[in-house]
């Protein structure tokens, strides 16, 4: 039974009307969904009830058991199918993330080709994600055995997923859960629901698919939470807030749960660093993708021997930037995916210029889009230092020292990804020994993200990796095994 179907779709205008569940009956509860640039329909869809929500976890109960005997040859071959067809419909996928999202065209094209590498990895990784044999007469108290231990498919597993990567970081869960021989239900961002229906499609209709392993429901909190409080899946892996991330976390129970949160990363210029080229990724790092990253460069310390040409530096690489249509191949940044994250852009750098902050590179709204902002003079305190923004704003701070650096950076509640800039070694290994994070880069923006990494924060920014090894971990479970 598959649990969606789209209907009325209008490949002209890429408007299309998705229904799903009861919904099919209540048509008055599509939501319907603009192009955050141009303001045009794209979608309409059902928000599913929390009914539909448990049933998608009833059929996902049953599938399940299929998941977990589908052989391994049959789980590589889905992933590698479904990856093909990713690349085969790349320009279609791109296309619908610009029109969803408003990611300007080239990021959107780097999306998809980076989903179809996340599941070519996760394919690959398969084939190694095996067990130990464990010696058990290395005590004296033990005797001699048979025994191992593998790692077996978690059971059920909900996925729920942001807007910002709206394809990728799918792929990033869905494909380790099935991968590992699990059942999914999906429960997408509700700004991209075609990207989302697009790849789960391709997921269902695959010739090596296990039938009802994945289904997608599309809904609102009480949705998500009819799916994370319910005893029948074992794996809630989710992406997004802080304050939705401990919702989540309180209501699981025991179960395994994934967070992957917010951050607010920074990075330190050091003295001996070499500025023009941090100063160029410093602007890509900051403003790319609008600063809607959880790894979005958002706070710059550096070295005060540095920092008046490193400003300077910074503010031409910042008025560089081509902003506006994301349909336009230039284009390198877009508008905010809507009128809150707007509002919240305007309102924190407003309060931090009213608290002395200076505004060294745009601040003013342009044709709907908030632009690339550069922010100096600003304090611990300010809302755009401390908390995660989320928008296309960076703040730079003068310091005397590294260890001044440190201490700022660490002073956040968040610990996703921080960098260095810098040429000493010294320099750079005392800072990937302090910094209180998940992930370190050096000589580049803590936006760096290979998918073929561990990708997960400490402190408030979660618990848990993606990256599909690590992936594949949260979704299974240990099991030991001893025979006599
Ligand atoms: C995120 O915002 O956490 C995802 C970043 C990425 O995949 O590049």
């Amino acid at each position: 039974m598959a649990l969606f179907k789209l209907f009325g779709s209008d490949e002209e205008d890429r408007t299309a009307k998705i229904l799903f569940g009861s919904a099919e009956e209540s048509r008055e509860a599509l939501i319907e969904r603009k192009n955050p640039y141009t303001g045009k329909v794209v979608s309409r869809y059902p928000v599913c009830s929390p009914e539909d929500a448990k049933r998608a976890l009833e059929v996902a109960k049953v599938a399940a058991k299929a998941a977990a005997k589908a052989p391994l040859h049959q789980r590589i071959a889905w992933l590698e199918d479904v990856a093909a067809k990713i690349r085969e419909n790349q320009e279609d996928f791109a296309r619908l993330i610009v029109d969803e999202i408003a990611k300007p065209i080239h990021f959107a094209r780097i999306e998809v080709q980076r989903c179809a590498e996340t599941i070519e990895l996760t394919a690959k990784e398969l084939v190694h994600f095996v067990g130990e044999t464990i010696p058990t007469d290395v005590a004296p108290s033990g005797r001699e055995a048979t025994a191992y231990w593998r790692r077996i498919p978690a059971g059920v597993a909900v996925c729920i997923t942001p807007f910002n990567f709206p394809l990728n970081l799918i792929a990033h869960k869905i494909a380790p859960a099935l991968g590992a021989g699990n059942a999914v239900v999906l429960k997408p961002t509700p700004e991209a629901p075609l990207t989302a229906y697009k790849l789960a499609k391709l997921f269902i209709e695959s010739e090596h698919a296990v039938p009802d392993a994945l289904s997608l429901v599309y809904g609102d909190a009480e949705v998500g939470s009819a799916l994370v409080k319910s005893p029948i899946p074992r794996v809630i892996s989710f992406t997004g807030s802080v304050p939705v991330g401990k919702i989540i976390s309180s209501e699981a129970g025991i179960k395994k749960v994934s967070l992957e949160l917010g951050g607010n990363a920074a990075t330190y210029i050091d003295k001996e660093a070499n500025l023009a080229d941090a100063a160029a990724k410093c602007a890509f790092g900051s403003f790319y993708n609008s600063g809607q990253v959880c790894i979005s460069l958002q706070r710059i310390y550096v070295h005060e021997a540095v920092y008046e040409e490193f400003a300077e530096l910074m503010a031409k690489e910042t008025k560089l930037l081509k902003v506006g249509s994301p349909y336009e191949e230039e284009t390198f940044m877009g508008p905010l995916i809507d009128e809150d994250a707007r509002h919240r852009a305007k309102s924190w750098v407003a309060s931090a210029r009213d608290e002395g902050a200076t505004i060294l590179v745009g601040g003013e709204e342009v044709d709907g889009i908030f632009p690339p902002t550069v922010v100096t003079d600003v304090t611990d305190e300010m809302k755009i230092v401390c908390e995660e923004v989320f928008a296309p704003v960076v703040s730079l701070v003068s310091v005397p020292d590294m260890e001044t650096a440190l201490e700022k950076i660490n002073s956040s509640p968040y610990g996703l990804q921080y960098s260095i800039f810098t040429d000493s070694i010294r320099a750079a290994k005392a800072f990937i020994d302090a910094a209180e994070a998940g992930g370190v880069v050096v000589n580049d923006i803590p936006t760096v993200r290979f998918d073929v990494q561990p990708y997960g924060g400490v402190k408030l920014s979660g618990v848990g990796r993606e990256g599909p090894r690590f992936a594949l971990e949260e979704f299974t479970e240990i099991q030991s095994v001893v025979i006599f």
